[in-house]
């Protein structure tokens, strides 16, 4: 198969979330098993431009459309992590993707639209007959209309589209005069049964286009995708989904076990496996010194915790976490940051309240090279979420032998399996979870690791080399997404609306 990922992330490049790491290791399994992968993205100011091997520009110009004029795109192409990349650089007086960060623009609705028309135009001029076209979430939504109602009709019409929806939270709308920009037909779009934001009649929905006009929908755990049918969990779009459903379906995402492997992770101060435990013990050292923490208590159990601080996280709960680890006698490290003024404001108290502490630290930046250290640190690992569509940091937690305690929904209700729970075979259970949303939901979890972290090492050393040993690699995942693929190849070519 020839499979082109057209995205605004891909990690290590230019990452914000799982979705950099989903693209990025999605891409490498496929391209593993024989597939042609390639993957389109904006060339933002800020990507980590050290990690593209071989960056050069294209001897082309695109012309794409947008608001009825013609601009000039330059294409670069390079490599990120064995996979060929293409870069889009718009010439276009508004800079869409020279703003010294990847979202939170008030234009992002223009500037994403402008981005996966570019890509297609790029597509069809480079003479490219991709067998599938995989775009991911609201921001390259735009692609599925885009191509059955303009590219299509042009002669791109090799492709089946599939759409992946890591987050139904974000839906990317906007009045539906918006669509024109791009050269969608507003009129044509604004319908129940098409583009049509569910609520407000006026407006479109990106998201809503990629379910209805792709030919494959899949969202990112089995669970979420139960939990999106309902009223309550679809956030507006579980009748579209409902109406869609035979072609939408939940696969649980991997991790790229390359990068994420405490065996050869070139971040950590020393390398360790399952087998070997010693070296696991030294990171946890290392990490006390480099942030100055207490090493007096070897016993004492290290809570790490890396996420952003959105609603989505329970930020409440890790609040109330950090206090309870302190109470419980352990020591507490949060790796996050918040697109969300006052939550960032509200954990800066925090941190700055607990400055001095010997048992706690809160470090409120993007870092990759900390996380690494920081997952290998831990002993446990909280992931108190209210909604998670997979969840990554439960998986990777886990490699890196830090025991994950996590709410039970979304993803997480499909990788942490409680090691009390009588329903599940023994061999599954992994970690500790609990259901309600409240204080006393996470204190159970919390205080039963804790104690058998205390009170049973055998116990624990056993639990923590079991899940070290789970393999939560891409192969099964993307075998589920080749399966797709070849279906959808093999069946009518015309998505149904
Ligand atoms: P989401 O995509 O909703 O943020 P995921 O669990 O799918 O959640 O993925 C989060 C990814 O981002 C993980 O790879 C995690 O290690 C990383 N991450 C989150 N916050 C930070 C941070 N402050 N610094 C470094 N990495 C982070
Ligand atoms: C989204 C979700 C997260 C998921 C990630 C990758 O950011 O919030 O749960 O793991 O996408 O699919």
């Amino acid at each position: 198969l020839y499979v082109i990922h057209i995205a605004a992330e891909m990690a290590p490049v230019a990452k914000v979330g799982g979705l950099g790491d989903v693209v990025c290791g999605l891409s490498k399994a496929l391209q593993k098993k024989g597939h042609l992968v390639e993957i389109v993205l904006p060339k933002y100011d800020c990507m980590q431009y050290d990690r593209i091997g071989d960056l050069r520009a294209l001897d082309v110009v695109i012309e794409s459309y947008f608001d009825g004029q013609l601009f000039k795109n330059k294409i670069w192409v390079g490599t990120v992590e064995g996979l060929p990349v293409y870069f889009i650089e718009p010439h276009h007086p508004d800079k869409f993707f020279w703003r010294g960060d990847f979202y939170g623009e008030r234009d992002d609705f223009r500037r994403f639209s402008y981005f996966s028309r570019v890509a297609l135009e790029f597509l069809l001029q480079a003479g490219k007959k991709p067998d599938i076209i995989h775009c991911h979430d609201w921001q390259t939504a735009f692609v599925a209309p885009l191509y059955w109602d303009i590219y299509a009709p042009k002669g791109l019409n090799s492709a089946r589209i599939c759409f992946t929806c890591h987050n139904f939270e974000y839906q990317g709308t906007a009045a539906a005069s918006e669509l024109e920009s791009c050269g969608l037909d507003s009129h044509h779009l604004n319908r129940p049964d098409r583009m049509q934001d569910n609520s407000a009649h006026d407006r479109v929905n990106s998201v809503k286009g990629g379910v209805v006009y792709s030919n494959i929908v899949t969202t990112v755990s089995p669970t979420y995708a139960q939990e999106v049918r309902t009223a309550e969990g679809g956030k507006g779009l579980h009748s579209t989904l409902s109406t869609h459903s035979k072609k939408f379906i939940g696969v649980l995402n991997g991790i790229d076990t390359d990068i994420w492997n405490p065996a050869t992770d070139p971040f950590l101060e020393v390398q360790y496996s399952a087998n070997d435990l010693q070296g696991k013990a030294e990171n946890k050292e290392a990490l006390r010194k480099n942030l100055g923490l207490s090493s007096a208590d070897v016993k004492r159990p290290l809570v790490g915790c890396i996420t952003r601080l959105v609603p989505q996280k329970g930020v409440h709960l890790i609040r109330h976490a950090i206090y309870l680890t302190l109470e419980l006698g352990g020591q507490f490290v949060l790796l996050g940051s918040s697109p969300v003024p006052h939550i960032q404001r509200e954990f800066e108290g925090i941190a700055n309240h607990f400055k001095n502490h010997d048992n706690i630290r809160l470090i409120l930046k993007y870092d990759e090279s900390l996380s690494h250290t920081i997952y290998a640190a831990s002993d446990m690992f909280i992931i108190p979420s209210i909604f998670e569509p997979c969840g990554l940091t439960q998986m990777i937690s886990m490699r890196y032998g830090a025991v994950p305690i996590a709410r039970k929904t979304g993803g997480l209700n499909d990788s942490v399996f409680d090691i009390d729970d009588d329903t599940i075979p023994s061999q599954f259970r992994n970690g500790f979870t609990f259901l309600n949303a409240d204080e006393k939901g996470i204190d159970g979890a919390l205080v039963r690791a804790i104690n058998l972290f205390r009170d049973d090492p055998e116990s624990w050393k056993q639990l923590v080399q079991k899940d070290m040993n789970i393999d939560f690699s891409w192969d099964s995942s993307a075998a589920q997404y080749e399966e797709l693929y070849l279906k959808s190849v093999t069946r009518g070519r015309a998505v149904k609306r």
